[in-house]
């Protein structure tokens, strides 16, 4: 008798249309139109632009970005609209809103970049998320990130939902360091949410993709519209990777939470053991009521931590033998992340740590042999 979560995976099986276990690539650019003369209707006399179900250009949509999207929608409840990055996705997110004014205060260097550029073009006004917000009119973005790049801890998206929508603006959530199950910020009042894909939704560093999520059906059909005009859909590789790793999603998240947890944990109650450990950051660390409520499940997978010397920060990820010194975060593989490489707004003295879906306890050791601490690991009972 298999285990519910083999029957969670195969239970349908025999409800697919084609024999195929995974949906194939579908390769092509260009689909033929209806064969029939008589049902060839011309797109200046369609009522609606059907933008979804009858692909027939893939900058618009094709099979495997469908299957994307719609796998998502059932995960996630509402409507998802797949980019060709996360960047990708937040430039689509203020094409939609087109604010004169965004508040916008920690997070990833990337996306300022973005708002640099609108800055540049179009006279967009940057505030930051502690300025005063009657510099904020109707149609004006807030863009927060939770838990926040690089640290991985959490700002409370309701106060800042509250305080945008006093004045007509709206909330833009990046979520991408809390991918569902654990952290829902339309519960919190979100007016968008959006995730570098790249990240904890393809899971395996093996894709780049980006997602906006809306409660609206008018603003979803708008995104699709808006990405056939700027040609930034998700690829048919990128998107048929993204649905292999959307099938473990739940179980790769919830493990490497939990894992993260822990090694915060161990780092913190030994903090006296490692001379060069000068700062843990991590949501895990904050005792804020709202978080358990905003992340019920559990914390980022993503926490940062300072060295007491540039020199310790540079030389600690080549300590290490199970995280790969690399940039990027949200793979099944641990990485660490000497900061100051891709960020030149962060302190030196920062590392970045993704957890991977390692076993925790050899994670715990090789960070307690690369920091050099006088830890005797057998004497301690691992109960994290
Ligand atoms: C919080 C956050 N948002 C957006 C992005 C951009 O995503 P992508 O690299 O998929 O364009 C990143 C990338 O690291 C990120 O960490």
């Amino acid at each position: 008798m298999p285990g519910l979560s083999t029957n969670l995976i195969h239970g349908a099986d025999h409800l697919h249309r084609v024999p195929d276990v995974v949906p194939p690539i579908n390769i092509a650019s260009t689909f033929r139109y209806e064969s029939d003369p008589d049902k060839l209707i011309k797109v200046a006399d369609r009522e609606k632009f059907e933008i979804l179900g009858t692909p027939y250009y893939s900058r618009l949509s094709h099979p495997n970005s469908e299957q994307v999207e719609a796998s998502l929608e059932a995960v996630t409840g509402h409507h998802v609209v797949a980019y060709s990055s996360g960047l990708s996705a937040f430039y689509a997110a203020l094409t939609h809103f087109n604010p004169k004014v965004i508040a916008f205060g920690k997070g990833y260097h990337g996306c300022h970049g973005i708002v640099q550029i609108w800055e540049r073009n179009y006279g967009l006004k940057h505030i930051d998320l502690d300025d005063d917000f009657s510099q904020l009119n109707k149609g004006d973005i807030v863009h927060l990130e939770t838990p926040v790049n690089p640290e991985g801890i959490n700002f409370n998206i309701k106060y800042y939902a509250d305080k945008a929508h006093e004045r007509g603006a709206y909330l833009i959530v990046d979520s991408t360091f809390a991918p569902p199950p654990l952290q829902d910020p339309f519960k919190f009042g979100a007016d968008m949410v959006m995730h570098s894909a790249t990240k904890f939704f393809g899971g395996h560093s093996d894709l780049l993709a980006g997602l906006l999520i809306t409660k609206s059906p008018e603003i979803r059909d708008k995104l699709v519209y808006d990405r056939l005009l700027l040609g930034t859909n998700i690829a048919s590789l990128e998107s048929s990777l993204l649905i292999r790793s959307i099938r473990t999603l739940e179980l790769r998240v919830l493990r490497q939470s939990e894992s993260a947890t822990k090694l915060v944990k161990y780092l913190s109650d030994n903090k006296s053991k490692f001379p060069s450990l000068a700062k843990i950051y991590h949501g895990s660390l904050q005792d804020d009521e709202y978080i358990k409520e905003q992340m019920p499940l559990g914390h980022s997978p993503v926490f940062s931590i300072e060295l007491d010397t540039e020199d310790a920060a540079k030389r600690l990820p080549s300590k290490l033998k199970y995280f790969h010194h690399a940039t990027s975060l949200g793979g099944v593989e641990s990485l660490i992340e000497w900061r100051a490489m891709s960020d030149k707004e962060v302190s030196p003295t920062l590392l970045r740590v993704s957890v991977g879906v390692e076993n925790v306890e050899d994670l715990i050791e090789d960070f307690t042999q690369a920091l050099g601490g006088s830890v005797d690991i057998s004497k301690l009972s691992l109960k994290y």
